[in-house]
């Protein structure tokens, strides 16, 4: 037998690969025994890693169901369809595209059918939510497109609808973005409908970080309001690393023709699979109350951390996450030097500008702290004080190691009750 045949018929990472093999471990380590509180991340279930570790991996499908550029296809095409018919049931769209890699290449594919090089499009502001793929100068939509950025009010730090109108009528959109990646608050799409089709834009919904809680029905759903939502299927979703695109049926060819081959080519289908597993997860019952965990356990969240002294953009959290100022608690303190700080304790999270902030994207003073991991490891309300708790100790010891050892200790302690993948 020669050393390719064992390597194909041998099953075990760890005796045909050790070095690859020990970093999953410690990574699978470092997941179950911290506190995971990047609101962008999740555990999902061994069901959909089943699927993404399958041998769909091997297919090459450039196309769609029954117009594929090769052959062998058969099985891929009813993958696909399945992953299609689920989320357009989950979500109640006419049209899905489930081939996107990621949110990044669903947004990309999203603006190459709507727009033409030179248009004007509507965003969040980058340091006030939104995301890079809103108009971030350095990212493609940022050369390609003309961006005017909306903000939020400086007083209530919640988006400030009228000068969303304001600017959509004085610069004429061809379309304006909704959607965030740092905002606590519901994003209400009726009125961004409203605001679109007093000026004749389009409207699309980047419900990214917000799609689970659309799925589990405690966000208001953009699919029927905007002519196109665009997603990420790892964040509240709770699925593989991935994208999606919902539209109207009327722009179907054109989003189909945006992803391939406008932007992509063969899709990874068994990342598909993984999305169809995810599909149907979100529709069962137990679903609905995972994504109320999840907002009831960011809001007990930031109640324990004002608490500890610190202030929460926008006074709370109707979502997943909480913006924590961190100056109230101490004015030397970055959320760069917290981040550090959190690593060091076991506790992840990321550094994030809070609106206003008069420190760089680099610095910050804030730190963005999410719940959709720690509720799927089953975490309640009742944990909350506790995350909150190691987190301030943390952050008040944060040059001392023999302190951060200690937290570490702890919040391996609170979390050998919570393991995601014992
Ligand atoms: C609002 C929003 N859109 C798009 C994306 C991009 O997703 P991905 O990282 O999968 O490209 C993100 C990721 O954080 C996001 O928050």
């Amino acid at each position: 037998m020669t050393d390719q045949v064992v390597g194909l018929s041998a099953r075990d990472l760890a005796a045909t690969d050790p070095e690859v093999a020990g970093l999953l471990d410690r990574e699978l380590e470092r997941q179950n025994t911290g506190l995971q509180l990047i609101a962008s991340e999740n555990f999902t279930s061994p069901a959909v890693m089943e699927a993404v570790g399958s041998c769909l991996t091997n297919k090459y499908s450039e196309g769609y169901p029954g117009k594929r550029y090769y052959g062998g296809n058969g099985v891929v095409d009813e993958v696909e369809e399945l992953a299609r018919r689920r989320v357009q049931a989950l979500f109640g769209a006419e049209h899905a595209n489930v081939q996107p890699h990621s949110g990044a290449n669903a947004n990309a594919a999203a603006y190459l059918a709507l727009l033409e090089p030179g248009d004007t499009v509507m965003g969040l502001r980058l340091d006030q939510g939104g995301h890079i793929t809103h108009g971030l100068p350095a990212s493609q939509a940022g050369q390609f497109y003309e961006w005017v950025s909306y903000g939020v009010d400086s007083d209530s730090e919640r988006i400030d609808m009228a000068l969303v109108a304001r600017l959509a009528e004085e610069h004429r959109p061809k379309l304006i973005v909704a959607g965030a990646t740092a905002y606590p608050r519901i994003i209400d799409p009726a009125p961004f409908r409203e605001i679109a089709d007093a000026v004749g834009a389009r409207l699309m919904f980047d419900m990214a970080h917000v799609a689970g809680l659309v799925a589990g029905g405690v966000h208001p759903s953009p699919v029927g309001v905007a002519d196109v939502v665009t997603f990420t299927t790892h964040k509240t979703l709770r699925g593989p690393r991935g994208g999606c695109i919902l539209s109207t049926e009327e722009l179907a060819p054109a989003i189909d023709r945006a992803i391939f081959p406008g932007t992509q080519g063969g899709p990874l289908e068994h990342v598909i699979a993984g999305k169809a597993v995810a599909f149907r997860e979100a529709a069962e019952p137990g679903f609905a109350a995972y994504a109320r965990q999840i907002v009831a356990n960011a809001a007990a969240l930031a109640l324990a951390l004002e608490g500890e002294g610190f202030r929460m953009s926008s006074g709370g959290t109707e979502n997943h996450l909480v913006l924590v100022d961190l100056r109230p608690f101490d004015e030397g303190l970055t959320g760069k030097a917290a981040q550090t700080a959190g690593d060091a304790a076991g506790i992840t999270f990321n550094k994030n500008q809070i609106p206003n902030d008069p420190r760089s994207a680099f610095v910050t003073s804030g730190v963005r702290l999410g719940t959709p991991a720690i509720t799927t490891a089953g975490m309640t309300e009742a944990e909350m004080p506790e995350v909150a708790r190691l987190l301030a100790w943390a952050l008040r010891h944060r040059d001392e190691p023999g302190e951060l050892a200690a937290v570490r200790a702890e919040v391996a302690a609170l979390c050998s009750a919570f393991t995601p993948y014992p």
